[in-house]
């Protein structure tokens, strides 16, 4: 049993989760409450302003398509992508690619809940990524870009062909600002704010592509939906959601601070400066876990390595032995650990995950931080086996 010297350098901000992740180094509280429209109606002309401002902010940083509309919607990544979900399939029939918690989710959703009888199920375990190229033509697509809890990704979106029939919807919520999304190959696609933004949870982003729109239009699926999923009244899109107005009360605090995230972005150089901080990021861990006999990516494939959320698998031999409860209580002790030192807060795999570490790398993510925790990580880990032999 080796004993590792404890590391004398902290990082100085220990938040890597994965979700709400770090706020940007410098953030002010102070800044954005003086900006936000507090004990004012969201209605009022400032307010919708500033949410219009958002909107365009976003799709000019994110470099979505002029044709394409951008909406804040309620009930965070979730709500945005269930009101999609709800409010577009049916017509035709869906293949779901799913490869771990949130993709399984909404697979979930369309059979168990939409009961849609004509869809198919590509899946993967946790580190896979499935027979993507399996998509059937005339048929709606659902997938995650991004799967945060198993930091599989797709490497882009060449597998989708160009000018299908069906409709692509993609959860995006853990790729935006992080990875290039090709948007001309998707047409319903969510992310929130608390992820690589750095913002706050609780409000959704919905970007719908012109063929989504015409979808809305003219289908009208056979289903009751509550009013914070409608999007279309009269067999029009309600505009209004997309330029400023929202279905119901948005906090203006949280609006305030997405804002305040989406200028420090574009003050940064926009999405090419983002996704190279988080590429930069990864290859920092990457190069460090290649180093190492203990530790693994938990993505064997490097095109499916997400470069936000990183996953991580132990291969110690005398881990891999123990039972899978023990390694669970292994890595509960391990990341009370290296948070007891307040060099790491939450880092542990996502519960329905296999037991091991989950590291954001993001763009909200200072590098020098990250180079800070590695000899931590080693130590922990170290500490934890001679701890609980
Ligand atoms: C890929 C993905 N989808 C969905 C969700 C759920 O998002 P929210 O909590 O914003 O509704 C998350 C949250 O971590 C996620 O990472």
């Amino acid at each position: 049993m080796k004993l590792v010297k404890k590391p004398e350098v902290k990082p100085l901000r220990p938040e890597f989760s994965s979700g709400p992740c770090a706020k940007r180094l410098g953030w002010d509280f102070g800044n954005v409450v003086k900006r936000a429209f507090l004990g004012r109606s969201h209605r009022a002309s400032g307010s919708k302003y500033q949410i219009k401002k958002l909107i365009d902010l976003t799709k000019e940083i994110l470099e979505i398509p002029e044709s394409y509309k951008v909406g804040l919607v309620p009930a965070s990544n979730t709500g945005a992508f269930e009101m999609a979900m709800w409010s577009l399939l049916g017509k035709l029939p869906v293949d779901i690619f799913a490869w771990e918690n949130f993709g399984l989710a909404w697979a979930n959703d369309i059979i168990q809940q939409l009961k849609i009888e004509d869809y198919r199920l590509i899946e993967e375990d946790y580190g896979l990524l499935p027979e993507i190229t399996k998509l059937r033509d005339g048929c709606d697509i659902c997938f995650t870009w991004n799967g945060t809890t198993s930091g599989v990704r797709v490497p882009n979106a060449d597998w989708i062909p160009h000018n299908r029939d069906g409709l692509v919807l993609c959860d995006a919520t853990s790729a935006v600002f992080g990875q290039k999304i090709d948007w001309k190959k998707l047409d319903a696609i969510t992310f929130s704010w608390q992820k690589a933004m750095g913002g706050e949870a609780a409000h959704g982003m919905l970007v719908l592509s012109p063929k989504a729109i015409e979808r809305l239009e003219n289908y009208n699926p056979d289903r009751p939906l509550p009013k914070v999923f409608r999007l279309v009244k009269g067999g029009k899109l309600i505009e209004e959601i997309f330029s400023g107005e929202t279905i119901n009360t948005p906090s203006m605090l949280c609006i305030a601070d997405a804002l305040d995230s989406l200028e420090w972005l574009q003050s940064l150089g926009g999405i090419n400066v983002a996704i190279s901080r988080a590429d930069a990021n990864f290859k920092t861990l990457q190069c460090w876990l290649d180093e190492q006999d203990w530790i693994e990516n938990l993505v064997g494939v490097g095109a499916h390595r997400s470069n936000t959320s990183v996953c991580l698998k132990i291969v110690d031999k005398d881990f891999l032995n123990l039972s899978n409860e023990k390694q669970r209580g292994f890595i509960k002790y391990f990341v009370a650990l290296l948070e007891s030192e307040d060099v790491a807060y939450d880092v542990s795999g996502h519960r329905e995950a296999p037991p091991g570490l989950r590291i954001w790398c993001g763009v909200t993510i200072e590098n020098k931080d990250l180079c800070d925790l590695l000899p931590w990580l080693k130590w922990a880990f170290e500490s934890s086996k001679i701890a609980l032999e």
